[in-house]
């Protein structure tokens, strides 16, 4: 069982994938939070990625992948996983496809596009107030969305591995869509 959750910041991606990694006992693995461990401990990597963190940006591929495969690597991922914020671009999407080639684990990719307002993910990242959810910096990131990673969505699409799911919706609501859409696999 392998899950790719992508979508606008503030569409619930972290608090649905922690609720479906629970309900399958898989992991959660949150590109998000792994650079925040990295900027608190203040790893190289860690103080590397706090500046394109604190623009809004992506941190560039060449810091994030081995990241990932490190990650990847680790035994509790043996049942599957669940990727949350990764990939984030076609070029992390194409690094994804070829790790998974390589490896024997059985089961098949699903994407759940998580998708949510504009207006609606801005006023529950203001809400949340994480170091990276002023106002300035929501926006940029939501534009950094629309140019890189939106173009997953058809990139998926066209490999019929894509499920559309309405964040918008209560988070209980979202979660029940999602068992629904997980169940089917
Ligand atoms: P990351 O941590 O991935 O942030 P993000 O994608 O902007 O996502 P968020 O955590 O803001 O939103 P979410 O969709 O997970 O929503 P959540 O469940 O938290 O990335 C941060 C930064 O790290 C990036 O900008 C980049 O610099 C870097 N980075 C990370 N991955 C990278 C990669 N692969 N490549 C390059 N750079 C990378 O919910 C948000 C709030 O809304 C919460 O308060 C929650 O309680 C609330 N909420 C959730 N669902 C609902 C609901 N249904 N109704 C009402 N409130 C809700």
């Amino acid at each position: 069982m392998r899950f790719i959750f992508i979508g606008p910041p503030g569409a619930g991606k972290g608090t649905q994938a922690i609720r479906v990694a629970e309900m399958l006992q898989i992991p959660h693995i949150s590109t998000g939070d792994i650079l925040r461990q990295h900027v608190s401990e203040q790893t190289s990597l860690g103080q590397q990625a706090k500046v394109y963190m604190d623009r809004g940006e992506l941190v560039p591929d060449q810091l994030i992948l081995d990241m990932v495969q490190y990650r990847l690597e680790q035994a509790d991922t043996s049942r599957g996983w669940i990727l949350d914020g990764f990939p984030r671009n076609v070029p992390q999407a194409i690094f994804v496809e070829k790790l998974l080639s390589s490896t024997s684990t059985e089961g098949a990719l699903k994407v759940i596009n998580l998708d949510a307002p504009d207006d609606e993910v801005v006023k529950r990242l203001l809400a949340r107030g994480r170091r990276d959810d002023t106002e300035d910096t929501i926006r940029r990131r939501l534009q950094v969305y629309r140019e890189q990673t939106t173009p997953l969505i058809e990139f998926y699409n066209s490999r019929q591995q894509l499920c559309q799911i309405d964040g918008s919706l209560s988070m209980d609501e979202v979660t029940t869509q999602l068992k629904q859409a997980v169940a089917a696999v």
